[in-house]
C-alpha cells in the first residue's frame, strides 16, 4: 500500500467520558468489531476508583493496566484504527488534555439518565479550542433516562455545539427495541448480549408498513414520528460541519448490550478525519509530506524502583517514522536512533520497523531524555504547539524532608514534571518550590515515587492559592509596575514564563481592574 493511501485508512481518536458513562465499556466493543479482541471484559478499566486513593498497590496496578491500554491499534474494513485511552480518573485529566492533543477526532460518551456531566463539559471546551470534530454517543439506552430529543437539545445548549441525530433509539430502557440509522437508512434490531456480538436485522425503510412486525405498531408509529420532525428540525447532515467541529453526529445505542455500536464504528470510518495538518511555531506540517515529524504528548514511568524506565508517546505528524534512522530531537538539538520503538497493536506491544502519520510509537527513554511536547523531526527545526498547561486547582509547598537528598529531591521533581504529573513554579520572591495539580491524588502519587524511584523525602506545607495565571503585556512598564506590586505572589513556571499566583478571585478580579493592559491567561497556550 502506497503513502498516501496508509495515512488516509487511518483514524486516530480519543474515547471520553464522564466517569462511569461507559468509555471503557464502549471501548471494548469498538475492538471486539475490530476483532482485536474476542471476548468482554478483556480490557479493564483503567480509572482509579474513588476509594482507592490512598491504596498505592491499587493505583500502581491500575496504572500498570493502563500503559497496556495507552494506545489500542486495530484494523477493522481496511481502516487502521487508533484509540488512544485517557485516564478515566479526575485527578489525571491533565493527561486527558494532552492526549487530545495528539487525536484527529473524539467520540464522547453520555449516559442517558444522567446527561452532559462536570467533565464531559471540560473535555469539550478542550476540543472546541481545538475544533477537533465531535460525535456524541449517548449510551445505557437499555435503561430508562431522558427523553431521546430533550439529551439533544442538552448537549446542544450545554456542550455549546450544534448537533445532528444520524441513529435514532426505538424506546428506552426495558422496551428499548434497537436503533433507526438514519445515516444508512437502516432499521437495526439487536438482541441484547453481553457477550457476543449481535446479528442485526436489517430493514431499509422506515415508511415500509412491514415495520410493525419488527417492532410493533406503537413503536413504528413513534420512530415514523421521531424521524419525521428530526428531519424537519436539524438540517441534513453535512459532513463538513462535522470535520470542521461546528456539528457533532450524535449516535444511541447501549454499549453494554451492544446496542448501536457498529453503526457509530461504521459512520465513524467513513466520515471521521485521517490524521490532519498540525501546526507548529514556525509552519504548519502535512502529514503528506515525506520529512518524519512527531511531537512527544505523554510519558509513562513504570513505577519499579530497580529499574527506572520511561515510554515516551509520540504522535506521528508527517512522514514515516522508521526503526533504526537517525532523528533529531530539537530541544536537545541532537540526533538519535530507535533500536526498540513499539506500537501497540490490539492489546499487545511490540517493536515495529515504521509508523505512519496518525500511528503512535511508544520510544523506551530510559534516561529521561524526553520532555512532554518535544519535537522529532528528519532534521529540520520545528516546535510543535499546542500542548497546553491549565492553571492547577490545587497547590501546595514542595519541601525537602531529608537534608542529605536534595539533589536526588531537585532531580525528582523536575523529571516528574516534565512526565507532566504536575506543575511546578517557583516564587520569584523566595525561591520556594509551589507544586499545582488538579487533585489531592497526584500530591500522592509524587510523595510516593519520589520515595521509591529517587530515593528522595518530600513534605507538603500549606500555600492558599486559588489560580495561577500566565500573564503578558505589550505595555512594559505596566508589566513591570505589576510585577513590582506582587512581587510575593509571582512565580516562574517550567518555561520560565511569569505566573502570576492569585490567593483568591477576588484578589484577581482586582488585578484584573487595576492593570488593564495586563493579560491574565488560564492557560499555557495563548
Ligand atoms: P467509564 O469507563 O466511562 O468510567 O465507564 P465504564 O465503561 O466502566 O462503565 C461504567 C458502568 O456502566 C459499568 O458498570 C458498566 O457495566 C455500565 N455500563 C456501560 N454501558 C452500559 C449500558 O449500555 N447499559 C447499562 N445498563 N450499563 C452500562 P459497573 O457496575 O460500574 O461496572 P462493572 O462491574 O459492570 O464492570
Amino acid at each position: 500500500m502506497g503513502f498516501i493511501e496508509e495515512i488516509k485508512r487511518r483514524r486516530t481518536f480519543a474515547v471520553v467520558s464522564h466517569p462511569d458513562a461507559g468509555k471503557t465499556t464502549l471501548t471494548e466493543k469498538l475492538l471486539l468489531f475490530g476483532g482485536a479482541i474476542h471476548i468482554a471484559g478483556a480490557v479493564k478499566s483503567n480509572k482509579i476508583k474513588k476509594t482507592a486513593t490512598s491504596d498505592w498497590m491499587e493505583i500502581e496496578k491500575q496504572r500498570g493496566i493502563s500503559v497496556a491500554t495507552s494506545v489500542m491499534a486495530f484494523d477493522y474494513n481496511g481502516y487502521k484504527i487508533n484509540i488512544l485511552d485517557t485516564p478515566g480518573h479526575q485527578d489525571f485529566q491533565e493527561d486527558t488534555f494532552r492526549t487530545l492533543t495528539a487525536v484527529d477526532s473524539v467520540i464522547i460518551v453520555i449516559d442517558c439518565a444522567k446527561g452532559v456531566e462536570a467533565q464531559t463539559r471540560k473535555l469539550m471546551e478542550v476540543c472546541r479550542m481545538r475544533k477537533t470534530p465531535v460525535i456524541v454517543f449517548i449510551n445505557k439506552m437499555d435503561r430508562n433516562g431522558n427523553n431521546a430529543f430533550d439529551l439533544c437539545d442538552e448537549v446542544e445548549k450545554e456542550l455549546q455545539i450544534k448537533v445532528r441525530p444520524l441513529s435514532w433509539p426505538i424506546n428506552q430502557g426495558e422496551k428499548f427495541k434497537g436503533v433507526y440509522n438514519i445515516y444508512k437508512k437502516q432499521l437495526n434490531l439487536f438482541t441484547p448480549s453481553k457477550q457476543t456480538i449481535s446479528e442485526c436485522v436489517e430493514f431499509d425503510d422506515v415508511n415500509n408498513p412491514e415495520l410493525e412486525n419488527y417492532i410493533g405498531e406503537e413503536d413504528a408509529e413513534q420512530l415514523r414520528t421521531d424521524i419525521e420532525l428530526i428531519e424537519g428540525v436539524y438540517p441534513e447532515f453535512d459532513v463538513n460541519t462535522y470535520l470542521s467541529g461546528d456539528v457533532a453526529p450524535v449516535f444511541f445505542g447501549s454499549a453494554l448490550n451492544n446496542f448501536g455500536i457498529k453503526e457509530l464504528l461504521d459512520c465513524f470510518c467513513e466520515i471521521a478525519p485521517c490524521p490532519q495538518p498540525t501546526q507548529t511555531v514556525e509552519r504548519e506540517i502535512k502529514p503528506e509530506e515525506n520529512g518524519f515529524s512527531g511531537f512527544v504528548f505523554k510519558i509513562h514511568a513504570n513505577m519499579d524502583p530497580n529499574h527506572r524506565s520511561c515510554i515516551a508517546f509520540v504522535k506521528v505528524c508527517s512522514g514515516k517514522f522508521e526503526r533504526n534512522v537517525n532523528y533529531k530531537h530539537v530541544r536537545q538539538g541532537k540526533m538519535m536512533k530507535f533500536s526498540s520503538p513499539t506500537a501497540f497493536m490490539a492489546q499487545k506491544k511490540e517493536t515495529v520497523d515504521e509508523a505512519y502519520p496518525g500511528d503512535i510509537v511508544g520510544l523506551p527513554d530510559s534516561n529521561s531524555t524526553f520532555k512532554i511536547g518535544d519535537t522529532l523531526s528528519s532534521g529540520e527545526d520545528i516546535h510543535f504547539k499546542g500542548i497546553p498547561s491549565f492553571s492547577p486547582e490545587m497547590f501546595k509547598y514542595i519541601e525537602n524532608a531529608d537534608p542529605m537528598k536534595a539533589k536526588q529531591l531537585t532531580k525528582g521533581i523536575e523529571q516528574l514534571m516534565d512526565e507532566g504529573v504536575a506543575q511546578l513554579f517557583t516564587n520569584q520572591f523566595n525561591g520556594r518550590r509551589i507544586v499545582g495539580t488538579v487533585g489531592q491524588l497526584q500530591f500522592e502519587v509524587i510523595q510516593y515515587r519520589l520515595e521509591h524511584e529517587y530515593n528522595a523525602q518530600c513534605r507538603w506545607e500549606p500555600i492558599s492559592l486559588y489560580k495561577a495565571c500566565w500573564i503578558e503585556s505589550d505595555d512594559k512598564a505596566q508589566l513591570a509596575d505589576f510585577k513590582k506590586r506582587k512581587f510575593q505572589y509571582m512565580a516562574t513556571d517550567k518555561d520560565g514564563r511569569d505566573v502570576f499566583l492569585a490567593d483568591s478571585g477576588y484578589i484577581l478580579q482586582m488585578a484584573q481592574s487595576d492593570f488593564p493592559h495586563i493579560k491574565f491567561h488560564f492557560s499555557s497556550e495563548f
